[in-house]
């Protein structure tokens, strides 16, 4: 059986490691990597560090507009679908990649499977969103990470082609922070365990507007403890155009880290601040509180469990929830236990493979 996965951002990269490990000597596994993120850092390192084997394709279809960039992964796509002829295209998350991928797959007659199927935020200003919901309902298989997104798809009439798998990012995870403890990864410099926060600000809606941006630097850069801000290339840019200074007060802007130091530097850390998804789970994951600068989340369990708090728009309330006593001990384990991409596989060819 020939699966074919199709990644282009960051955390898909993250989320391929796992599953091109448990597809070894299961199924053949042919990689497609759009290009979406093509920067050394945005891309190269996460291939690297994690093992993944370097993609059959590369689109290097870069950054642009929604509608040019998803167009022209589309029919870069159905290209790549044609020659490699798979059984099934694995599509991962909710970027323009994901959504490309599964229209590009179905209109070609080729049966698609959605990893981290059913997450919803219920904001449609997300590109996110329409990305997740539209993929959703092109799939034919939905890889669900948690029992909510299972009742999300449950209410849009998807619960038959649904299976609960578990959070491949747990998996990735867990090894990740096991290997950098055993292997005792400095901290970056100048900073020592539990004095300092995380933060990445990536989303278009807390970058974009020139105010709010400069409102969320401002309340970062007053909080009580060094910031080390990791920024992302859309950041650097937009910060820059606006003239606001990333090294105010408290913040320290940096360059993105690879996986390994990034799951070192948030473990040691007394708090991350983001309006990441992926990093809302991880700092969960590895009991680090977490404060998300968005009105809403799609990972609704680790704001009910108290370990994550949203802020929006009154950024005054910023430094109350980051500097907030630790929450509550927990053992619950809403996203897996570090074996869904196993699962995923099985799933995969229970469905395919005959
Ligand atoms: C994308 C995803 C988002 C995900 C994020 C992870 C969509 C709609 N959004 O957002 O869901 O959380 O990836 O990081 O798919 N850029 C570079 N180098 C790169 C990549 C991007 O400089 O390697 C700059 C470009 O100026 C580009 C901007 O970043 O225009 C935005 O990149 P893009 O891929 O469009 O969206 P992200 O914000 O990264």
């Amino acid at each position: 059986m020939r699966i074919l996965s199709v990644v282009g951002a960051r955390p898909q990269f993250v989320k391929l490691a796992p599953i091109a490990k448990a597809m070894e000597g299961h199924a053949e596994h042919v990689i497609v990597h759009t290009g979406q993120h093509y920067d050394e850092l945005m891309s190269d390192v996460f291939f690297r560090d994690l093992a993944i084997p370097e993609p059959d394709y590369n689109l290097a279809v870069g950054s642009g507009k929604h509608g040019a960039q998803t167009g022209a992964m589309l029919a870069g796509l159905e290209k790549v679908f044609e020659d490699a002829a798979p059984d099934v295209v694995l599509v991962y998350g909710d970027t323009n990649s994901t959504l490309a991928a599964a229209v590009a797959a179905v209109k070609i007659h080729i049966p698609v499977a959605h990893l981290e199927a059913g997450l919803r935020s219920f904001n449609r200003r997300m590109p996110e969103e329409h990305n997740r919901v539209l993929t959703d309902h092109a799939s034919d298989l939905l890889l669900s990470p948690s029992q909510v997104g299972m009742d999300h798809l449950a209410v849009e009439g998807l619960a038959d082609k649904s299976v609960l798998v578990g959070d491949v990012m747990t998996d990735v995870l867990y090894a990740v922070r096991d290997k950098v403890a055993a292997e005792h990864l400095p901290l970056p410099e100048g900073l020592n365990a539990g004095e300092y926060y995380v933060c990445t600000i990536h989303r278009p809606d807390n970058t974009d507007d020139p105010a709010r941006l400069g409102a969320i630097v401002d309340a970062l850069a007053t909080l009580d403890k060094p910031v080390l801000l990791l920024a992302h290339p859309r950041l650097r840019a937009l910060a820059e155009k606006h003239g606001i200074d990333l090294n105010a007060g408290s913040l320290t802007a940096s360059a993105p880290l690879a996986y390994p130091e990034l799951v070192n530097a948030v473990a040691n850390s007394a708090g991350m601040v983001t309006d990441s998804g992926g990093l809302q789970k991880e700092a969960f994951l590895l009991r680090v509180p977490c404060t998300t600068i968005r009105a809403e989340t799609e990972w609704v369990e680790t704001v009910e469990l108290g370990w994550n708090v949203l802020v929006n728009s009154d950024l005054s309330e910023l430094a109350t929830a980051v500097q907030r006593p630790t929450p509550a001990p927990t053992d619950a384990t809403p996203y897996g236990d570090g074996h869904a991409a196993q699962r995923t596989v099985d799933a995969l060819l229970e469905a395919f493979g005959g």
